[in-house]
């Protein structure tokens, strides 16, 4: 990816509280993270992440599907959003609807998704946030994981950029399982993104490795 901006210019898709952007800019903060968040676009107006948004005065957006025509009218809004601040990696930090595959397209390999499980495990439609630990613990995992990855056209199928593993405890719920992995999302989701901002990212096929230096 030949990059134009430096701080990397990232916008954020989020359908809830938004505890992922918020770790994404406490890394900004401390500098471990050379990005900056140009957007965060959410489809419920009354998402966490656009108040988190605002307190930091990140433009936001309430963008969805039902207020548009059509997809064709939906996706020339989104990309007209994405563009206009000049966005170089699209994140979707627990964004719960489908990217039209036009936007997908427009980012190919430049839009990250994070998912709660080691993929591709326990994931594709129907698996996120609570069902996907209630479905690890009902098959007796003794490990589960995070994964963030490129996304594609389909739920949850594109390339791994990063994974870590989670143990699985004897004593867990799906409650306890989710807060011990959202802890890894956290960690995670800000080195993967910085792998784009150094531009150390070189994909082959399906690996996406990282390379020493951009
Ligand atoms: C996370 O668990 C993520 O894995 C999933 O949605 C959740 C988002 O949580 N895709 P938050 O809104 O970032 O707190």
């Amino acid at each position: 990816m030949t990059r134009r901006h430096d701080p990397l210019r990232i916008s954020v898709f989020a359908s809830g509280r938004g505890s992922n952007l918020e770790a994404i800019l406490k890394n900004i903060r401390n500098g471990t993270l050379t990005a900056k968040v140009v957007a965060v676009i959410s489809n419920k107006s009354n998402a966490g992440v656009l108040e988190t948004a605002r307190r930091e005065n990140i433009p936001t957006f309430h963008l969805s599907n039902v207020h548009f025509n059509s997809i064709q009218e939906y996706c020339d809004k989104l990309l007209q959003v994405l563009t206009g601040a000049k966005t170089e990696l699209v994140v979707l930090a627990g964004y719960m609807k489908k990217m039209p595959p036009a936007v997908v397209r427009h980012y190919k390999n430049r839009m990250l998704n994070i998912h709660p499980a080691l993929l591709p495990s326990f994931g594709g439609k129907g698996l996120y946030g609570h069902f996907v630990h209630e479905a690890v613990l009902e098959y007796g995992c003794k490990v589960t994981g995070v994964t963030v990855h490129l996304v594609d056209e389909e739920y949850d199928s594109g390339p791994p950029v990063m994974q870590k593993c989670v143990p699985v405890l004897d004593d867990d719920t799906p409650d306890s399982l989710a807060a011990r992995v959202l802890v890894a999302e956290h960690e995670i989701f800000s080195k993967a993104i910085q792998l784009f901002a150094k531009d150390r990212i070189e994909i082959r096929g399906r690996r996406v490795l990282s390379t020493k230096s951009g």
